[in-house]
């Protein structure tokens, strides 16, 4: 059993990964679900994740509000992929539930420093300006947590937002290469991954197989979705980023990596965000994340498509 927490800026893959988790409970225990300005604006990833929890019927789960903007820099969000809301495609009501009460940072350090060491594992879907904050806030914290699993960075696959950088670590090249450094063990699933991982039409026709109301609802959302990605790549199906981060703490076994120095550049213009992944171990510095950069995107979706299943 890992005890999670799920920080986020829900556009759909965000929204896969905490359904596919609370979809889990023989394995995962999701803590808390924390919000951060990403993908959109986070008065909006806070309620896409809102919104989300009540598809599925699982209000317990508190959802907390992060920063509004990256550590030093102006927040650039993604509505170009994700639409205005962050979640357009099909219509999901107005969330009930209501706001967890205080700041997500201060939640992540409460609900991990409140554990024995070692007990949390933090799955970063966002930049990662909440992760900095709490660190901030609580050195120890690095030496507490069980792992930090992220989605973001690159090696051979570049950048998705620059020609060099990948959105999450391109909107906060700060928090991310403080969360680099800061001794925790880190896994880390790169484009390198999640675009080998794209949503088909025949994977989409699966999940809206199950006829439930998740399945029908991120058919949708995973279809309009799918549309930028399609457009600028030329595939078929767009990557579903996020949820591996959820598939890697159920199912190890479909990825491969190795252990590596990765670094962040914070200075460039030209290559702002930019993982520098020392994949042939030339600087001779030590590793300091686990670097994924395969996946079975097959059995990603059958774990994916399946857990959603059951809800
Ligand atoms: O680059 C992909 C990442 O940016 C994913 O986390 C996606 O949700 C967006 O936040
Ligand atoms: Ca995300």
């Amino acid at each position: 059993m890992r005890r999670i927490i799920i920080d986020c800026d829900p556009s759909p893959d965000d929204a896969v990964a905490i359904l596919v988790a609370l979809a889990s409970p023989g394995e995962l225990n999701v803590l808390a679900v924390t919000t951060v300005a990403g993908n959109v604006p986070v008065s909006l990833t806070a309620k896409n994740a809102r919104k989300a929890l009540e598809l599925a019927k699982r209000m317990a789960t508190p959802v907390y509000a992060g920063s509004t903007a990256p550590l030093v820099r102006t927040l650039v969000t993604a509505e170009h992929v994700h639409g205005r809301t962050g979640f357009d495609g099909y219509e999901l009501p107005e969330p009930t539930m209501g706001l967890a009460q205080g700041f997500a940072p201060d939640a992540i350090v409460d609900l991990v420093m409140q554990r024995k060491r070692g007990e949390v594992t933090l799955c970063c879907l966002a930049p990662l300006t909440n992760i900095a904050l709490a660190l901030a806030k609580e050195p120890r914290l690095a030496t507490h947590l069980k792992e930090i699993v992220l989605m973001g960075g690159a090696f051979s696959e570049g950048g998705n937002i620059t020609p060099a950088a990948e959105f999450n670590i391109f909107v906060d090249p700060e928090a991310a290469a403080r969360v680099l450094e800061c001794g925790a063990p880190i896994t880390m699933i790169p484009l390198d991954c999640t675009h080998q991982a794209l949503t088909t039409k025949a994977r989409l026709e699966k999940l809206r197989a199950f006829g439930t109301p998740v399945a029908e609802a991120f058919y949708h959302l995973l279809k309009f979705n799918k549309i930028f990605d399609e457009q600028k790549y030329g595939w078929e199906g767009g990557p579903l980023h996020d949820a591996a981060v959820v598939a890697y703490l159920l199912a190890p076994e479909i990825f491969s990596g190795r252990k590596v120095h990765v670094a962040v550049e914070c200075a460039s213009p030209l290559t702002l965000g930019m993982t520098v992944v020392d994949w042939w171990g030339v600087t001779g510095k030590p590793a300091n994340v686990q670097f994924l950069r395969d996946i079975n995107a097959d059995r990603y979706f059958d774990l994916v498509i399946e857990r959603l299943g059951r809800l």
